[in-house]
């Protein structure tokens, strides 16, 4: 991730660009620098491929930065990983509402620090109506435990009486997804 930007080599737009950020630490070692410096690094491609496709007119881009199983690093990365993210949620979201970027993040938020969730709201709120991009950062997110979030949601709602087995259809289901709209 670290030495990424977007450059298109086609007519055609993609409208959206999902993005898996990686080998932050593999370009840090080739440097003989710490790994975190990979990730501050890796943050700053992450500025730069924003700002191409909001140039590019991408209209969706999704960053997966941290999954669920990036929990099990050593507590000093994932700590100076929380750090750079606290660092951009409070330097970068009023840079991006400014050039009409929505941001909505999708992963598991009870397992986030109170002050990041605090933040991560303000930048949803802030920027609900933007339009120029959508910007999705999936944050201690992996595809298996939203799966198991929707069908919790799902059962719970047919415990309480409030759905049938016969109404559970795709909308259902997507209205049940991190991102239901
Ligand atoms: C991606 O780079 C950053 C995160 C997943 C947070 P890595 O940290 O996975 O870098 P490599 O794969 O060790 O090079
Ligand atoms: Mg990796």
């Amino acid at each position: 991730m670290s030495q990424v930007s977007l450059h298109l080599q086609t007519d055609i737009t993609p409208v959206h660009v999902a993005i898996i950020m990686d080998g932050n630490g593999r370009w840090a070692k080739k440097r003989m620098l710490p790994r975190t410096a990979g990730h501050k690094k890796g943050a700053d491609a992450v500025r730069r491929v924003i700002e191409s496709s909001v140039e590019l007119g991408v209209t969706h881009l999704t960053l997966f930065g941290f999954s669920s199983e990036n929990w099990q690093r050593p507590k000093e990365e994932v700590d100076a990983l929380m750090g750079l993210l606290r660092y951009y949620l409070k330097n970068e979201v009023k840079r991006l509402h400014k050039e009409g970027v929505r941001i909505r993040f999708i992963g598991e938020r009870d397992t986030l620090s109170d002050d990041i969730v605090h933040s991560i709201e303000e930048a949803e709120n802030l920027t609900q109506n933007n339009k120029q991009l959508v910007l999705t950062v999936a944050l201690s997110y992996g595809a298996r435990a939203e799966i198991v979030h929707v069908t919790k949601c799902i059962a719970q709602k047919i415990k309480d009486g409030t759905l049938d087995i016969d109404q559970i259809d795709e909308d259902q289901l997507a209205n049940e997804l991190y991102t239901p709209y």
